[in-house]
Formats: C-alpha cells, sequence, structure tokens
C-alpha cells in the first residue's frame, strides 16, 4: 500500500526549548509536502519563537492558551484532538514529557495529548544531563509502552555548552517518522537487508573500478520500507545517502567486504532477515593483484588482469533452504531491448534462485531520481512499472514482496 496523496492533518507541538526554532523548519517540511499544519505552542514555547512565525510559516492560527478568545481557540482543544491524524511534539521538552507521562492536561497541547486517539510523536530536546536522568528515561519507557514513539534526539554541541544526546533530531529524520506513524505498518515486525550503490575495487591506493551507480534506488527501498514498519539494514558502497536514523547502516568497499556485511546477516538462524533486496551493482571482478605503491607509468602500457567477485545473489540463492526465508530480490541492468531485459531476468531469477528480478534500463535508471521497472517473480508474474519517482518504484516492489 503506497502513502495516500490526500491532505494529512497534524497538529504540531511546540515546546520551550532552544530548538524550538527547527519546529518552523519542519512546519515548513510538512506543508510544502501537502500535510495541514496546527500549531499548538505552550507558554515557555513563546519564549523562544513566536506565534506569530508559526502562523505564517502555516497559514493557520495557533492555539496559544485556553482562555484566548481569538481566532485561533475557536477551533478546542477537544475538537483539535480529534481533528489531528497525528500529534507531533518538537522540540519536546524533559518538562512536558514529565507531564504526558503523568497525563497533566494543565495547557492546550497536553489537553490535546491526553484526548487525541490519534498517534503520537515525541522529539525530545535538552540537556544530556537531564536526557540521561533515570526519571527522564523513566517518563519516556512509560510513554513508549502507551504508544506514543519517539524520535532519539541526536549526538552533538548543545547549546547549554555541553556535548552529548540531547539535541533536536533533524526537522527531515522527524518528517520521516511523522510519515511512518500515518502510514499503515505492513511490513511491521520484518527483517529487510538492503544493499546499494557501487562497489569499488582498488588497482594501486589511488586507483580504482567502480560503476556509475549512485545508490538512490536502495535509499528509496530503505526509506519506504522503513514508512512500512520494517526494521532496515542498508548496505551501501561508496556514496552518500541520507536514511532516517533508525535504518542501520553500513558501509562497504569491495564486493569482497559487501560480501562479508550481507553473509554476517545470514549467520544467526534467529536473526535472519525476512527480506534481502540486492539493489547494489556489484562490481563482478576485480583487479589479480592490489599494487601497494601507486602504479607509475613506463613505456609499456599495463595490462590488468581481473578475476571474478564472488556473486552475493547467488550464493544467498543457493543455500536457501527455506522456501519463504529469506525472500530474494534481484535487480537486472540492461542496455537493449525490453525482450532481452525479461530474457535476462527469467535467467537470473532461475540461476540465482532468486523470488523476484527488477529488471531495469542503465540509461533509465542510474543517478536518476525516477525509473521504469519490470517486476519478474518466481510465479510467473511479470508486471511493468511505468516510468515513475523511484520511491513510487520502491513501493511496488514492496507491494509484490508481500505477495512472494
Ligand atoms: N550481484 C551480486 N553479486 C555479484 C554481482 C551481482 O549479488 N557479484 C547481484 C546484484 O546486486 C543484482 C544481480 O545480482 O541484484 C545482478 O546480477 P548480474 O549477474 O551482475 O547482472 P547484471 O550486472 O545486471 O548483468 P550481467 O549479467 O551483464 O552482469
Amino acid at each position: 500500500m503506497s502513502e495516500s496523496m490526500e491532505r494529512r492533518r497534524i497538529v504540531l507541538g511546540v515546546t520551550g526549548s532552544i530548538a524550538a526554532y527547527k519546529a518552523a523548519e519542519l512546519a515548513r517540511i510538512l506543508v510544502s509536502r501537502g500535510y495541514e499544519v496546527r500549531v499548538v505552542m505552550t507558554q515557555s514555547g513563546m519564549e523562544f519563537i513566536t506565534p506569530t512565525t508559526m502562523q505564517a510559516v502555516t497559514g493557520q492560527p495557533v492555539v496559544t492558551d485556553f482562555w484566548d478568545k481569538s481566532e485561533a481557540s475557536g477551533i478546542g482543544h477537544i475538537q483539535l484532538a480529534d481533528w489531528a491524524e497525528a500529534l507531533v511534539i518538537a522540540p519536546a521538552t524533559a518538562d512536558v514529557i514529565a507531564k504526558l507521562a503523568m497525563g497533566f492536561a494543565e495547557s492546550p497541547l497536553l489537553a490535546v495529548a491526553l484526548a487525541t486517539k490519534a498517534p503520537i510523536l515525541v522529539a525530545p530536546a535538552m540537556n544530556m544531563n537531564m536526557y540521561s536522568n533515570p526519571k527522564t528515561q523513566e517518563n519516556i519507557e512509560e510513554l513508549r509502552k502507551r504508544g506514543v514513539r519517539f524520535v532519539d534526539p541526536e549526538e552533538g554541541e548543545l547549546a547549554c555548552g555541553w556535548n552529548g544526546t540531547g539535541r533536536l533530531a533533524d526537522p527531515e529524520e522527524i518528517f520521516f517518522h511523522v510519515r511512518r506513524i500515518l502510514s499503515p505498518q505492513d511490513f511491521a515486525g520484518k527483517r529487510v537487508l538492503i544493499t546499494t550503490g557501487p562497489t569499488r575495487e582498488a588497482l594501486d591506493p589511488v586507483r580504482f573500478i567502480t560503476n556509475r551507480s549512485s545508490g538512490k534506488m536502495g535509499v528509496a527501498l530503505a526509506r519506504e520500507a522503513f514508512r512500512r514498519g520494517a526494521e532496515v539494514t542498508l548496505v551501501h558502497g561508496p556514496v552518500h545517502i541520507k536514511v532516517p536514523g533508525p535504518v542501520k547502516r553500513e558501509e562497504v568497499t569491495s564486493t569482497a567486504e559487501m560480501r562479508k556485511a550481507v553473509m554476517d546477516h545470514m549467520e544467526s538462524k534467529s536473526e535472519m532477515p525476512d527480506v534481502v533486496i540486492m539493489a547494489a551493482a556489484v562490481a563482478d571482478y576485480r583487479p589479480a593483484e592490489v599494487a601497494d605503491l601507486k602504479m607509475k607509468k613506463s613505456d609499456k602500457t599495463p595490462t590488468i588482469k581481473l578475476v571474478e567477485n564472488p556473486d552475493i545473489l547467488h550464493e544467498l540463492g543457493k543455500s536457501k533452504v527455506d522456501e519463504k526465508k529469506p525472500i530474494l530480490v534481484g535487480f537486472a541492468v540492461e542496455t537493449g531491448e525490453i525482450e532481452d531485459l525479461l530474457n535476462e531476468a527469467r535467467t537470473k531469477l532461475k540461476n540465482k534462485n532468486a523470488d523476484m528480478i527488477v529488471g531495469n534500463f542503465a540509461n533509465e535508471a542510474f543517478d536518476l531520481d525516477t525509473n521504469r521497472v519490470w517486476l519478474v517473480d518466481k510465479h510467473g508474474r511479470q508486471e511493468e512499472v511505468a516510468t515513475t519517482y523511484k520511491s513510487r518504484v520502491a513501493n511496488k516492489i514492496l507491494d509484490t514482496i508481500l505477495t512472494l
């Protein structure tokens, strides 16, 4: 199930932290992606950012106290609680977290939190010692037990001068979590291992053989699987990628390293991924020898001897003992005709004992934000996904995985 395009309704709670200015950025992101945002601020929140700013960003009146007779409170806290499809509190202070845990209703924000049936997402921001204080952690645990979700604060330099965990998560990161709490969790409880990007095979300390893969398809798969509730690990080659914090990242360089990273996940039966998606453009060959020192120009043109790399997907397919686990998905890249691509996909499906092969063309896939693919699965199904954003292609792939 892909994300619906209708306007989603978010109540954004802003409390008294130096990070409150980032709430404006979060509101901007939400509004720009088509969400309707109503802001509720605490008194101390207003010490750090003005309601005028939040009103300007959201285009909606801001609720600041119970007794305000202006238009803003025309929508009372109970109505707001019912209207919300999600309540996001960012930044959330230690104080508001404690009050949420206790069930207080002394401010409009706390009253909305108490009255709403919508999912609640809390992004804490505070001094590191306040965050790690056992009482704060107990409050967080208590709220988690009640189904409240958290976007963990980041580590770094804090406004108070300390260095540690307590900095509000990046607004883009919070946004990923907002999408997640609004999405059907059809991948909940599933472990998904995704590889992406190129691998790099060294020739000498300064040169290597690689390919044009940008890793974007695998990143889209990781983000969307996370949004749909999966526990995601992304093994990626040397590319710059941005994925939500809870997605575990393992960076590798060579094919041998990628193979090891993937195989390490296969060791324990109980921790084995439910799905492995090999979206990486793995180098099929590597130089037979890697020079210790930089190769020098000489009169003779050098010849590079290549040897074959291990085929990770093939190895996974061969060692697969259980029909159902892990589901193996591979990619096939072609530069020829559609018929060649489909033949190639079917051959790989069989040879590598995969459950599905995603076929695509190099010129439509590499380094682009869009792709056109063919999904060829072990049940003989063959479906074209017309050119669209990689996030949508990713959701199509994930939809199909659920049917395998
Ligand atoms: N793959 C792998 N290990 C390799 C090579 C490829 O796991 N050493 C995986 C890729 O991640 C991809 C699929 O196998 O999922 C692609 O297979 P490959 O045989 O390399 O196909 P192409 O590169 O598309 O085509 P060709 O057969 O021309 O190499």
